[in-house]
């Protein structure tokens, strides 16, 4: 493999321009202003396959945005990988706080990443780790060393909930049949620790409506004789959480895959620093649910947010008014056992039990996803630890995440196929926040990891 190193070095540059025109196109699936952009970066993500050296290279439609398709069958004996990565990107707002613009990438140096790291919208996630599996199947097909099949299968719906890739991955289980999926859309503990993702949690996510009067009144007049639908959604809110920050929603935690003593005492084995963690977000303290660890909160407990709530009036100066309405956003993530429509259910008959006379609620269930894990005793998992023994000097450790991946779940069950989640961002990469970035450091090493993963996968 060592062809690898040289090859990476001497075409630094144009992989990073590369990846640079990608970042340049705002591919926001959630902007139906955007759909021309989101369109245009299948065509460059199918263009840069080609020029790759893939095959068989279709923009595939779908209901919604189509899925980039692409594949070297060498021989029909040897294993095939399904690489799985999404082009399509978060909305970039709250823009003033860019220090640079969101979809005009610059590398600029950082306390972490003193090689510098590429500043854009989808820098991490994922067009940067997307990508560096294209330039990986360049790497291996220049030099003659592509030791299997591969399959690319890009989708530009994952920051929507990939609706219509289920739509496509049902339609389509013949052309997708792998050995194994291979997707770098996670992260890494640190650039000195590499860590391979073995579970993401679940997710259901409502948004909750609630009504009082039924017009907006004049709060002086109306004032403290009529609920005011803002003060009443706040106090139900609070209420889904007790005084130790246990879930109060009736049933949530029935089925949820509570771990042994023993695997608990093997992940706190991940190096942590909780000084660190409050430092790197100017928190005096954490917070979190009685009886858990901050590493055991974001990953194998499952949580209620607020991701947003609005309502009467937010301009400039002071509106006296009582609103008619008010509203929230609500994400739940869900652990191994929880069922999305099952949460949701349970969501609704709470919030419902809840709400006083004087107001009514109306819940609207959004997009879900289930909850993955994986072992690591497959060969899939020891190969992409191997991998990672081999470009970073130490194995890596397994390590559940927080985040959510709805699609992995439904590729287990409809193709029948495992997932290695091999990231190479790290949490303080910003994904979905304003300033997202992805260290040069990482994405050169994913570039050169991921060919010792095939050819160990492979053997
Ligand atoms: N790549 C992320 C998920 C992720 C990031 C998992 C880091 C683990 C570590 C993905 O693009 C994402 O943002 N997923 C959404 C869910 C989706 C249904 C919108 C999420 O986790 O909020
Ligand atoms: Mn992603
Ligand atoms: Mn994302």
């Amino acid at each position: 493999m060592d062809f690898i190193k040289p090859y990476i070095d001497q075409n630094k540059d144009r992989f990073l321009n590369e990846l640079f025109d990608l970042l340049r196109i705002p591919s926001i699936s959630a902007d139906a202003a955007y759909k021309g952009d989101v369109v245009k970066t299948a065509e460059a993500v199918a263009n840069m396959l080609k020029q790759a050296g893939a095959e068989n290279v279709e923009i595939c439609q779908t209901p919604g945005y189509p899925v980039v398709y692409g594949d070297v069958i060498k021989d029909p004996s040897k294993p095939t990988i399904l690489v799985y990565g999404h082009y399509d990107v978060q909305p970039p707002d709250p823009l003033d706080l860019w220090v640079s613009g969101p979809f005009e990438p610059v590398i600029k140096k950082t306390e972490i990443h003193p090689e510098g790291a590429i500043f854009a919208r989808g820098a991490c996630d994922d067009k940067g780790q997307m990508f560096m599996h294209v330039k990986a199947l360049e790497v291996m097909l220049k030099n003659n060393a592509l030791p299997c099949n591969v399959k690319f299968m890009i989708e530009g719906e994952e920051e929507v909930g990939s609706a219509n890739l289920e739509w496509f991955v049902k339609r389509n289980q013949e052309k997708l049949k792998n050995d194994i999926i291979l997707i770098s859309d996670t992260g890494m503990l640190a650039n000195d620790t590499p860590s391979i993702t073995t579970g993401l949690r679940g997710l259901s996510y409502v948004e909750v409506e609630v009504t009082g009067p039924n017009r907006d009144l004049h709060s002086g007049l109306y004032g403290g004789a009529v609920a005011n639908p803002i003060n009443i959604l706040t106090k139900m809110i609070a209420s889904l959480h007790d005084e130790n920050n246990h879930i109060t929603i009736d049933g949530f935690y029935d089925k949820v895959d509570e771990l042994t003593r023993a695997e608990r005492d093997q992940m706190a084995k991940a190096p942590f620093s909780l000084e660190k963690y409050k430092k790197a977000l100017d928190i005096d303290d954490v917070w979190g649910e009685k009886g858990y660890t901050t590493m055991e909160r974001n990953s194998i407990r499952p949580t209620l947010d607020v991701n947003g709530i609005w309502g009467g009036y937010t301009g400039e100066g002071a509106k006296t008014v009582i609103a008619s309405k008010a509203y929230a956003k609500i994400s739940m993530r869900l652990v191994p056992h929880q069922v999305p429509e099952e949460i949701t259910e349970l969501f609704v008959k709470h919030f419902t039990k809840i709400a006083p006379d004087y107001v009514k609620v109306k819940v609207t269930p959004h997009h879900g996803g289930l909850p993955y894990v994986t072992e690591i005793d497959n060969p899939a998992y020891i190969a992409a630890s191997k991998a990672y023994e081999a470009t970073f000097g130490k194995p890596a450790i397994p390590v559940r995440s927080g985040g959510s991946i709805p699609i992995v779940a439904l590729f287990e069950q409809e193709l029948g196929s495992k997932s290695i989640l091999m990231g190479f961002g790290l949490d303080s990469d910003a994904i979905h926040s304003p300033n997202e970035h992805f260290g040069v450091f990482n994405y050169l090493k994913g570039i050169e990891t991921i060919p010792y993963f095939y050819k160990y996968f492979s053997e």
